[in-house]
């Protein structure tokens, strides 16, 4: 896929179907995440990779809005040292769902807001942290599901403010329009 299309094309799907990921695509997935740019090359990050179906519905208990994990092919906890590493952790998860998205797998992330019971459950040391788990799976035929229902009522389905509401040229409050549409 062309990188613009896969990046402006990406929704964050919640509802998948039961088809496995193959290892080579999941493969490919964690290197689209392990060649990450990072602040000072640190690659501060560790992947937890869940596909145990019973361990992803457990970990979809620690999160408000993470009912997506119980019905992903795969869970990927992105597993960093501290909140200085936010963008880089970011930046990994982008680049893994953006991979996936490449060979047709959806994706969507959750915060883990019972952090400390993520952490116990994943075994992950002390002195890291969690702050996002990436759901990964095929997307139904028949689009969004029941979870979108309930997710989309809450944070999602707003799509994009227009590019001449969020660019300011020079100085932040020089909103001068764009005179091309992009699309
Ligand atoms: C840091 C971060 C945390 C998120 N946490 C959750 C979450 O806990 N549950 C969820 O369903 N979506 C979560 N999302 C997904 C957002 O709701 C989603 O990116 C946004 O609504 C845009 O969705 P769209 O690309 O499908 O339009 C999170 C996104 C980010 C960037």
């Amino acid at each position: 896929m062309d990188t613009y299309r896969c990046i402006v094309s990406k929704k964050d799907l919640r509802t998948f179907t039961d088809t496995p990921i193959a290892d080579d695509v999941l493969r490919k997935i964690l290197n689209g995440g392990r060649m990450s740019g990072s602040s000072r090359n640190r690659q501060p990050w560790r992947f937890v990779v869940v596909r145990n179906r019973e361990r992803l519905a457990a970990l979809a208990r620690f999160g408000r809005f993470a009912q997506h994990v119980a019905t992903a092919a795969a869970a990927v906890a992105i597993v960093v040292d501290d909140a200085a590493n936010a963008f880089d952790a970011g930046r990994c998860a982008q680049n893994m769902m953006l991979t996936g998205w490449n060979f047709g797998v959806a994706s969507c992330p959750a915060t883990p807001h019972q952090h400390d019971e993520a952490k116990r459950f994943l075994e992950i040391p002390q002195g890291k942290t969690v702050p996002i788990i990436v759901s990964f799976g095929y997307p139904r035929a028949a689009g969004r599901g029941p979870i979108e229902r309930t997710a989309l009522r809450i944070l999602a389905g707003r799509g994009r403010r227009p590019l001449d509401a969020m660019v300011f040229w020079e100085r932040h409050g020089n909103a001068k329009l764009m005179n091309h549409r992009v699309c």
